[in-house]
C-alpha cells in the first residue's frame, strides 16, 4: 500500500514523540512492504517563530492532498502566560480542525493491568474500564462568537449547535456502540443549557436508528464524577467540544500516565493522528517524553488505512514494553528508558516478528538512563 502522511511535529514534545511514531510506521511499512511518503508541515508556536502564521496556508495544502496527518502537540508557556497575545499556537490547531472539518473526535480510554499502581484509583475500580470518548469537534463554545468589549470589562464566548452538527457525529458513535457493547451515554447539561437540550432530543431521534443500542444520559458534572468513581460502567461516550476536552484529560488519570492516550479525528474525507497529551515543554529536548501516546496515534491512523494486522503488532509492541517495564520517566522516575530507546524496542520488536526471544534483553538495560 501507497500513502501520503503529513507529519506536523508541532511544539514542545511534540517532535520527539512523532520522530517515534514515524520510526515503528517506517518498520511496519518495510516489515508488510507498504510504501509511506512523508512531507513534514508547520503549525502552533513554531510556524508562529517561522512565519508568523500559527497555520500556514501551505500546511492546510499538504494536508487536503494527504491520506492521512500525524501531529504532536501544540502550546508554548510564552504565550499561555500572556493573555493580550493576539496570534496564539493553538489557533493553528482549531483553524487546521474547522479547515479539514475535523468533527468527529475519537479517544480511547484503555487501561493496563501492570500500570495499575499508577493511578490515583483503588484497584477495583480499574478492573475492565474500557471505554471510548466521542468528542465533537468544530463547534460550541470553542468556535462561537468571541467579544471583548472596549473598556475591557467583559467577554463572551457565545455557544452554538446545530441538528445537522449533533447529527453527523450521533450517527459515527452509535456506529461505533453497535461494534463495541452497544451502550452510548450522552453527556451534557441538559439541565441549564439550551444547547443540550438540542442534544438530547437529536440524540433521541438518531437513538431510533439503533434499537440494539442502550442509551443513557448523564449531566456533565455527574459525568465528571462517574468516571472516577466507576468507570467500567462506560462503552461509548458521547458530547460535546468542551465537555468531550475536559472529560478526556481527566480519563486519562485511569490509564496511568497522560502519556498513553492516542486519539484520532475524522472529517469527510481527511483524517488526523495524534495524542491527547499537550507540549510538556518542561520535558522537551530530553528525550524522556512517552512517545506511546503518538505510536498509538500511528496505530490508529493504520485501523483508518484499512490495515488492521499492522496495528494490532504495533499494539502488542505497546503491551509487551509496558509489560517488561520498558517505561518511560512518566511512569518509572527511577528505573526509565529514554523515548528514542522505547521507539527503538517496538520497532525491534515489529521485526522479530512478534518473537521476543530474539531480542537481547542486556541489550536493552545497557539503555537504561542513568540520570535519575
Ligand atoms: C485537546 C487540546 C486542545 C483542545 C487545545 C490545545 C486547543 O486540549 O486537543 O484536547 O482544547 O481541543
Ligand atoms: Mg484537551
Amino acid at each position: 500500500m501507497k500513502k501520503n502522511i503529513v507529519i506536523i511535529n508541532g511544539d514542545g514534545i511534540g517532535p520527539e514523540v512523532t520522530a517515534q511514531a514515524v520510526r515503528v510506521l517506517q518498520a511496519i511499512a518495510e516489515k508488510f512492504n507498504h510504501e509511506w511518503h512523508f512531507t513534514e508541515c508547520l503549525m502552533g508556536a513554531i510556524a508562529i517563530d517561522k512565519t508568523g502564521d500559527p497555520l500556514p496556508d501551505a500546511t492546510i495544502e499538504a494536508c487536503l492532498n494527504s491520506d492521512g496527518i500525524l501531529f504532536g502537540a501544540i502550546g508554548d508557556p510564552k504565550y499561555d502566560n500572556n493573555p493580550s497575545a493576539t496570534v496564539r499556537p493553538e489557533q493553528g490547531l482549531l483553524k487546521l480542525r474547522k479547515a479539514l472539518q475535523l468533527f468527529a473526535n475519537v479517544r480511547p480510554v484503555t487501561t493496563y493491568p501492570s500500570l495499575h499502581y499508577l493511578s490515583p484509583l483503588k484497584e477495583k475500580q480499574l478492573q475492565n474500564v474500557d471505554f471510548v470518548i466521542y468528542r465533537e469537534l468544530t463547534g460550541g463554545i470553542y468556535f462561537g462568537k468571541k467579544e471583548l468589549n472596549e473598556e475591557k470589562t467583559q467577554a463572551i464566548d457565545e455557544c452554538i449547535y446545530t441538528t445537522n452538527e449533533i447529527e453527523r457525529i450521533a450517527h459515527i458513535a452509535f456506529k461505533a456502540a453497535e461494534q463495541r457493547r452497544k451502550k452510548l451515554t450522552l453527556v451534557d447539561k441538559a439541565n441549564v443549557l439550551e444547547t443540550s437540550r438540542l442534544w438530547r432530543k437529536v440524540v433521541q431521534d438518531v437513538a431510533k436508528n439503533y434499537p440494539e443500542v442502550e442509551v443513557n444520559y448523564l449531566f456533565v458534572d455527574n459525568a465528571a464524577m462517574q468516571i472516577i468513581l466507576n468507570p467500567s460502567q462506560f462503552d461509548v461516550i458521547l458530547t460535546e467540544n468542551m465537555f468531550g476536552d475536559i472529560l478526556s484529560d481527566e480519563a486519562s488519570v485511569l490509564s496511568g500516565s497522560l502519556g498513553l492516550l492516542p486519539s484520532a479525528s475524522f472529517g469527510l474525507s481527511i483524517a488526523l493522528f495524534e495524542p491527547i497529551h499537550g507540549s510538556y515543554p518542561q520535558a522537551a529536548g530530553k528525550d524522556i517524553a512517552n512517545p506511546l501516546g503518538a505510536i498509538l496515534s500511528a496505530a490508529m491512523m493504520l485501523d483508518y488505512f484499512d490495515l488492521p494486522n499492522e496495528a494490532a503488532i504495533i499494539r502488542a509492541g505497546v503491551s509487551w514494553t509496558l509489560n517488561n517495564k520498558f517505561v518511560t520517566k512518566d511512569i518509572d522516575p527511577i528505573n526509565f528508558y529514554f523515548t528514542s530507546t522505547i521507539g527503538e524496542l517496538i520497532c525491534d520488536f515489529i521485526a522479530s516478528n512478534n518473537n521476543f526471544e530474539d531480542i537481547n534483553h542486556k541489550n536493552i538495560e545497557l539503555r537504561k538512563s542513568t540520570i535519575i
